[in-house]
């Protein structure tokens, strides 16, 4: 079934389709990406199978402590997807509503790992929605490997000197080992 044809199922007005069909062209995808892991690559490949366009968008939040800059963690993420033009990556500030209208976007990807992550999601999901009606969030699981994984376990990994293989993007690790000085290790059984 096409993105497309999905839509036309559910819609018998012509001129609705039409409208429904734009909006879910392109979805935001935001978080503080302190870095970008695997899991999150995994969200966005997933994302690309629904939607045609993703925008990553890399929260700029001056009062949150963060390990990489905001330009640090918009350009490891264009790196990874330099090869995908459906991929754009941005920053943002104020409310992430107002930053998906300016877009032309009324869809938000949120990944969720498990039930831990519901709580904090629902109430963002919900306040999202009472700020605008018109834009939905939809919840998308990571593959199984990736379901234990976080931005701030792999910095923590990182810092002590422990192996990143399969966390993180190559370029994530490169720009890990070089903020906390660390060698490259291998797991060891
Ligand atoms: O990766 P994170 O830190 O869980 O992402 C959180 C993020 C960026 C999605 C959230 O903090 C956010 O949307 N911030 C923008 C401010 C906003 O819109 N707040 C009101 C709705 S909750």
């Amino acid at each position: 079934m096409t993105k497309q044809n999905i839509f036309d199922t559910k819609l018998d007005n012509p001129g609705e389709r039409v409208h429904c069909v734009h909006m879910i062209k392109k979805a935001v995808y935001p978080g503080s990406f302190d870095p970008i892991t695997n899991g999150h690559v995994d969200i966005i490949r997933r994302g690309l199978e629904i939607f045609d366009q993703i925008l990553v968008s890399v929260l700029e939040n001056p009062k949150k402590k963060s390990l990489f800059s905001t330009k640090e963690r918009v350009a490891m993420i264009q790196e990874i997807f330099a090869e995908n033009e459906n991929v754009e990556v941005r920053s943002f500030h104020g409310l992430l509503v107002d930053f998906a209208n300016t877009n032309e976007s009324k869809m938000i990807i949120r990944g969720l790992r498990a039930i831990s992550d519901f709580e904090y999601e629902f109430q963002m999901a919900l306040m999202n929605r009472k700020l605008d009606p018109e834009i939905e969030t939809l919840f998308m699981m990571p593959s199984l490997n990736y379901s234990f994984l976080s931005s701030r376990l792999v910095k923590e990994v990182s810092m002590l000197g422990g192996c990143l293989e399969g966390l993180v993007p190559g370029e994530v690790e490169d720009k890990l080992r070089e903020k906390y000085k660390t060698t490259p290790k291998t797991n060891s059984i």
